[in-house]
């Protein structure tokens, strides 16, 4: 089967760790809605699989799943159109990671930055699930026969690693059985920095939680951090060019653009000559008015959790039933003996 007859099918997936951000909002939740709304077959998951490659505390675990699900509605995905569960509800996805840990290399795994990063200097006492962590992604997406991936920038070098995996796969088995993947990395917001440092991406993770904005922060937080949000001294200039070096300014031009889905340089050329003063201001309404509808829906969503827990079972349900067949094939393709009844 070539790659080129293969239905357009989309996954992605975030990460139940602490609550969403600006970052993921418009890196990956307002893209995922666009691509449902466009019509493509899509299936989201909250992965709590992943999560736990770093300590979480259940109850806090439980919550933040609720969350993101509840931030995935909000956003305007629709548990009827899009396929929407939590990871740990479909167990395809663990058996598959198994197959993937045994065609991925020591040395692919050991080269990912995230890795890196998160294990710090003290890899001898990083989990086994970090270090393993990429397999379990492309086992997220290959056991879908998914095609494409809308993800944030971080996240190319795990789905270059995908498309290695099944490469390998179906290169050692003789087989074209996974599709080779593309990543969908595109539009102003791949990348959004953190608000206190224009060199590192806003994450759930920061210490500081001036440099994030939370899909759960009210208007006053919100306002408050677009305030007092890292800048330089100089008025804004009229084109991308002139924002060489200046990331901080780069990264607020980034946010007005993707917030209000203009391209950021006519952003920038609407506030040519303008003081920080006069454009901080300006975007923080626009990150309020935007940002106000999905914040409240989320509220009023979370107050109905066994709704929520519902809709994820509904999603894990219909997920199982595309996922087995491909993962019975997978294991019959490794020479996995398949006789129980
Ligand atoms: P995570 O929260 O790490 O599970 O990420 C979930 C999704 O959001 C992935 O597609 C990320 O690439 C995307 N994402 C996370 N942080 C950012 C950011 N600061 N800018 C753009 N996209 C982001
Ligand atoms: N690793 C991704 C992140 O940290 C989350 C993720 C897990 C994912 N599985 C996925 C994203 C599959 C896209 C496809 O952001």
């Amino acid at each position: 089967m070539a790659n080129q007859a293969r239905e357009t099918r989309v996954f992605s997936g975030i990460q139940p760790s602490g609550g969403l951000t600006l970052g993921n909002y418009l890196g990956a939740l307002k893209r995922f809605v666009a691509l449902q709304d466009s019509g493509t077959e899509s299936i989201y998951c909250i992965v709590d699989l992943h999560a736990i490659t770093v300590w979480q505390e259940p109850s806090e675990l439980r919550l933040a799943t609720r969350q993101a699900a509840a931030g995935f509605i909000a956003a305007g995905i629709d548990p009827d159109r899009s396929i929407l569960f939590n990871q740990s509800q479909v167990h395809s996805h663990a058996e598959l990671a198994w197959l993937f840990n045994c065609v991925a290399r020591m040395g692919w795994l050991g080269r990912m930055t995230q890795f890196k990063d998160k294990a710090g200097k003290n890899r001898e006492n990083a989990s086994v699930g970090l270090f393993a962590y990429p397999a379990l992604m492309a086992a997220d997406i290959l056991v879908y026969h998914a095609t494409h991936v809308p993800v944030g920038e971080d996240q190319k070098q795990h789905l270059e690693l995908t498309r290695e995996i099944a490469g390998k796969f179906n290169h050692d088995y003789g087989v074209d059985f996974f599709p080779i993947i593309e990543p969908v990395i595109e539009g102003a917001a791949t990348r959004i920095m953190s608000l206190r440092d224009g060199k590192v991406k806003m994450s759930k993770s920061d210490r500081s939680d001036m440099s994030r904005i939370n899909l759960t922060d009210d208007a006053d937080a919100i306002a408050k951090k677009i305030r007092r949000a890292r800048t330089d001294a100089q008025p804004l200039p009229g084109t991308l060019d002139g924002l060489d070096g200046r990331p901080e300014a780069r990264n607020l031009i980034n946010i007005y653009a993707a917030l209000d889905e203009r391209e950021p340089q006519g952003v920038a050329a609407e506030f040519a000559g303008r003081l920080f003063s006069e454009f901080k201001p300006r975007l923080a309404d626009l990150a309020v008015a935007k940002l106000e509808p999905v914040t409240s829906e989320m509220n009023r969503l979370m107050e109905d959790q066994a709704e929520i827990d519902r809709i994820l079972g509904d999603g894990a349900g219909k997920a199982a039933e595309l996922a087995e067949p491909i993962l019975a094939d997978a294991y019959d393709i490794a020479g996995m003996i398949r006789s129980r009844r």
